[in-house]
């Protein structure tokens, strides 16, 4: 099977490098990438050329514009990397009949209410992260190609910057940490996402009915804030220095911290229809932050 990677070097790119290489011979490609394998979502009909040349059964895209706050200044660059560059693999996916494999988000939901919603459930977007987002899972359901579109959510992975190691740091510096407490979700390992997908496509292959929209996070759910005390108290516990008193982690409202992009207050995802299509477990979202923070302590 060849498979044509796109973001090989994003959270998920990185450990999609990995999981998919027992499927077959993945083209791994970035932006940076040399001719003939540039991958540039910015210009977003350069993809087609790319997919006409590495002729793939598969592409598998995580690339994205995730600078959530910065996509509210430039809605155009957003809307380029997140919904046209996806159609334009959607379409060209269609041509050859390619299965095409996407990642969407939570952010295409209103976050309202405080049950986890499904894959039926109506989107209402906050956001241009949330609104492009949700235009590529509209072009690519419309373009006919065979696909899966996997929603996730507070995507962590242990390569590169997240957010376990920005309070790790903090906690090093500061007496007292004020996090928000009333966003709730489920902190998602890029590990688990590459997983999963390498597992449903090779079920996906063979089954085309398979094909469609699912919600794919960690199990169980936690605030911010919790995460943040949760990933304080086991460094504490691993023998890390930390200036931060353990009563000293104060919960805070996402009022209390204002950005630029609005957030869903309610990111639970009803994942039941992953699970029973492709007979897949997903773990307690403590399992993959405690290994990540095993890999970051070095314990
Ligand atoms: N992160 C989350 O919390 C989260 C939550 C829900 C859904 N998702 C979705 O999950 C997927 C993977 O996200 P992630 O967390 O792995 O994102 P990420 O780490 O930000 O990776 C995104 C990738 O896109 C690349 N990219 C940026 N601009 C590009 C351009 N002009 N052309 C080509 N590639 C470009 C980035 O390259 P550079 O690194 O070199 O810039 C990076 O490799 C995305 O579809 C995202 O929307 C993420």
């Amino acid at each position: 099977m060849q498979i044509l990677l796109l973001g090989k070097n994003g959270q998920v790119g990185w450990e999609l490098q990995r999981a998919l290489a027992p499927l077959g011979n993945v083209v791994a490609c970035d932006f940076d990438s040399p001719a003939p394998h540039t991958a540039n979502f910015a210009q977003p009909e350069s993809l087609a050329a790319l997919v006409q040349a590495v002729r793939p059964d598969v592409i598998v895209n995580a690339a994205a514009h995730t600078a959530v706050d910065k996509a509210e200044s430039e809605p155009e660059l957003a809307r380029a990397l997140n919904a046209t560059a996806p159609a334009v693999l959607a379409r060209e996916a269609a041509a050859r009949g390619a299965w095409l494999v996407h990642y969407s988000t939570d952010y295409v939901f209103d976050g309202s209410g405080d049950s986890p919603r499904d894959e039926s459930a109506p989107t209402a977007p906050l956001s241009v992260y949330g609104r492009t987002k949700l235009e590529a899972e509209q072009a690519i359901a419309a373009s006919g190609c065979h696909h899966l579109i996997l929603r996730t959510s507070w995507v962590y992975a242990t390569r590169g910057g997240n957010f376990a190691k920005t309070m790790l740091k903090l906690a090093a510096e500061r007496d007292t940490l004020n996090v928000i407490a009333d966003q709730i979700g489920a902190p998602t390992g890029a590990e688990l996402l590459a997983d999963v997908t390498a597992h449903a496509l090779r079920q996906a292959v063979v089954q085309p009915a398979l094909g469609g929209l699912y919600h794919c996070v960690a199990g169980g759910e936690t605030s911010w804030h919790a995460y943040a005390r949760f990933v304080i108290e086991h460094a504490r516990a691993a023998g890390q220095p930390l200036k931060v008193a353990p009563d000293a982690v104060h919960a805070i409202p996402t009022s209390a911290y204002p950005t630029p992009a609005q957030r869903p207050l309610n990111s639970r995802l009803d994942t039941t229809r992953l699970r029973e299509a492709f007979g897949l477990e997903l773990p307690p979202w403590q399992s993959g932050v405690t290994r990540m923070l095993a890999e970051i302590l070095g314990r």
